[in-house]
């Protein structure tokens, strides 16, 4: 664990590398924070064909992009392997065969150049995201302020954690189903809609009436647990109701009123956390951090001071890879070369 981080820091530039799922993405980031370029190759319409990430196409394509991407990342930094300090790669969680992609390219640069190494958890990354600007903004924004409630919804996790520290997480409850974006997800595909879910479940509400259907919004009370998984069922009855009757579904009410039972849940818990542990500020992150009815709700209450990372910065890239590997890196964060990645990675 690392205690006690105080500034001032080193300055350093970091190459991120990110691959942990269908994103093939490098970046480069300068003293944490100043993003100097960030490119990413998505593979969505790959698997869109499959309604979600498959696996083995993901890793393939991995193999086939980041080459390109790491070179495309250092020509718009306008930059060399010799130019940088240290090389940050994501070391899990994600799906195994994505992850040792990345890896095994960081490590070869390392090799090649006398880089060091840093392994860099995702889900560090995507709360690092909320540090990132554009290097050639000549006012930086204020960094997020500790003791920091920071709220995890991503495809995979959702989680609240208190922030004392940099990189000092203590976990108080985590989602026991469901992730909040994997909700997204499956109720897109329950409503017909595209992968992947959470962008058309967003596309959808944007027509439809949030208070159509009142769909269960489970709070968990006595504990900062999550549960969507009721709330996916409960959408999953009415779909069979309809259809049974052989009624056209009304697609846009479903995903608005789906939508604002996330929205509902994800925004009170994480407020009642903060009060419950004084936070100063709250930090929103990870791919269902995009979404405009979670980011309107958070940003219309004036309690708290929300950071909420830029939309490109949402989902997954390589400069919150970056920034996370530059905090590491003025600690002292060394890895080997036999670095195993970590496919289940907790934060805490
Ligand atoms: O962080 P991320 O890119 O990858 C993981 O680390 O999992 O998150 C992907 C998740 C997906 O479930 C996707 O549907 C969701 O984020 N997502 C959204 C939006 N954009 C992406 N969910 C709701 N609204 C959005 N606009
Ligand atoms: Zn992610």
């Amino acid at each position: 664990m690392v205690e006690n981080v105080r500034e001032p820091f080193a300055p350093a530039r970091i190459l991120g590398i990110e691959s942990s799922c269908d994103e093939t993405a490098a970046a480069v980031i300068e003293n944490g924070r100043g993003l100097l370029s960030s490119v990413v190759a998505t593979q969505i319409d790959l698997h869109a064909q499959y309604g979600g990430v498959f696996p083995e196409v993901a890793s393939r394509q991995h193999i086939l992009t980041i080459y390109a991407v790491v070179e495309q990342a250092l020509k718009q930094a306008h930059m060399r392997l010799t130019d940088l300090d240290a090389i940050a790669v994501t070391r899990g969680p994600g799906l195994a065969g994505s992850l040792v992609v990345g890896m095994n390219t960081a490590k070869g640069l390392a090799l090649a150049s006398n880089l060091p190494l840093i392994g860099v958890n995702h889900l560090e990354g995507h709360i690092y995201s909320s540090w990132v600007y554009p290097a050639e903004n000549p006012d930086p924004p204020a960094e997020p302020q500790f003791p920091l409630m920071a709220l995890l919804v991503s495809g995979g996790h959702t989680e609240l954690n208190v922030m004392t520290d940099h990189l000092t997480y203590q976990r108080l409850g985590s989602t026991l189903d469901d992730a909040a974006g994997e909700a997204f997800d499956k109720v897109a595909r329950l409503l017909g809609l595209p992968y992947p879910g959470g962008p058309s479940i967003q596309k959808a509400s944007a027509n439809g009436n949030p208070k159509a259907y009142n769909f269960p919004r489970s709070r968990l009370e006595g504990t900062w647990n999550f549960s969507f998984s009721g709330l996916k069922t409960a959408v999953l009855r009415v779909v069979r109701e309809l259809e049974a009757s052989q009624r056209q579904l009304p697609v846009e009410d479903l995903a608005a009123s789906f939508q604002a039972a996330v929205v509902d849940v994800l925004v009170s818990k994480t407020l009642a956390a903060a009060r419950a542990h004084q936070a100063k500020q709250i930090l929103v992150a990870g791919g269902v951090s995009a979404n405009k009815a979670l980011r309107e709700a958070f940003m219309e209450q004036k309690e708290f001071d929300v950071h909420i990372p830029s939309l490109s910065l949402c989902t997954d890239n390589a400069a919150m890879i970056a920034s996370a590997g530059y905090f590491r890196f003025v600690l002292g964060q060394h890895d080997p070369l036999n670095l195993d990645v970590m496919p289940t990675w907790p934060l805490s």
